[in-house]
């Protein structure tokens, strides 16, 4: 519930503290958010860049595939090193948290840890904001600085979602962990070419280390192939899913599902990378940001 991790947030607009009040989030100085019916907190204000926010039906695909268990081994690991570096005090934050799935893993990990999630579709939150008792879920742009406090967060998981490397060091204690998940190279490799999907960048590692920057220090890489037998149905939602659905017209990818065979085999292959935060005195913000 939202009211878990207010202690751990701060207004956008003045960094005061946030309480709740009636159906608001409310700071001393009299900055106020919706709380929506759904149970999510609207903390942005004036114009936001909905542009990369998952559509309902990208919201659905996700709701729907990630509910069929298919990366449970993901979840799993994601979970296991998050209780691994989680340093017993402070919140749990998803950035870009989609329907609150991996968020709401962690948490299973992590008895009595509030868990923030971070996203910039309404659709995505209405399901984190019940993915977990114990997740609070706010509409934000992360690319905004975050309204969470310097120093709150234990453990930061951003899973296939935008990263900010200087805000994600700010609000992670020294020695917090950063977990991040990227598509290897060869995800869904088996579709790219039948379906007309988008492939992956192959410097996605490069690219990683550089949005996290000289703040993190790297504490673990783990490679992770799940194999997947799907129907066309569940190969349609995976699709949907992704960045390949704002890309291809749903009509022409529903035509090339329909001619795949099942059960479709089809590798999913993950990057999972565990950044330790630095200690400010440890390195150089001007050099590089
Ligand atoms: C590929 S989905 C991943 C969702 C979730 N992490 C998962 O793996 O199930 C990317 C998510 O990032 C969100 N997103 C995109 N741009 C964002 C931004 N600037 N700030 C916050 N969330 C953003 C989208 O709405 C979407 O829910
Ligand atoms: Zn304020």
């Amino acid at each position: 519930m939202l009211a878990d991790v207010v202690p751990y947030l701060q207004c956008p607009l003045c960094a005061g503290d946030l309480a709740v009040a009636g159906t608001t989030l409310r700071c001393s100085a009299g900055h106020a958010f919706d709380i929506a019916r759904q149970g999510y907190a609207n903390l942005l204000t004036g114009r936001a860049n909905l542009g990369t926010a998952d559509t309902l039906e990208m919201v659905a695909a996700r709701a729907d595939f990630l509910g069929g268990g298919h990366f449970a081994p993901l979840s799993e690991l994601i979970a296991e090193r998050a209780a691994a570096l989680d340093q017993g005090e402070g919140c749990v934050l998803d950035a870009g948290a989609g329907t609150g799935h991996y968020l709401a893993a962690v948490l299973d990990r992590l008895p009595g840890r509030p868990g923030v999630a971070l996203d910039i579709s309404k659709h995505a939150l209405r399901r984190a904001a019940r993915a977990h008792s114990r997740i609070g879920a706010l509409a934000w742009d992360v690319w905004r600085p975050l309204p969470v406090r310097t120093g709150a967060v234990s453990v930061l998981i951003d899973v296939f979602a935008p990263r900010s490397g200087a805000e994600f060091h700010r609000v992670l204690r020294p020695g917090g962990a950063l977990i991040v998940v990227t598509p290897a190279a060869h995800h869904l490799g088996e579709l790219v070419g039948r379906l007309g999907l988008i492939s992956v960048d192959e410097r996605k590692a490069d690219r990683v280390a550089e949005s996290v920057g000289e703040r993190f220090a790297l504490a673990g890489a783990w490679s992770l192939e799940v194999p997947l037998s799907l129907t066309r149905s569940e190969v349609l939602s995976l699709v949907g899913m992704g960045p390949s659905a704002r890309h291809t017209e749903p009509a022409v990818l529903r035509a090339r599902v329909a001619d795949l065979a099942e059960p479709v085999r089809v590798t999913a292959a993950f990057e999972v990378r565990a950044f330790e935060a630095r200690e400010a005195a440890a390195f150089d913000v001007r050099s590089k940001s």
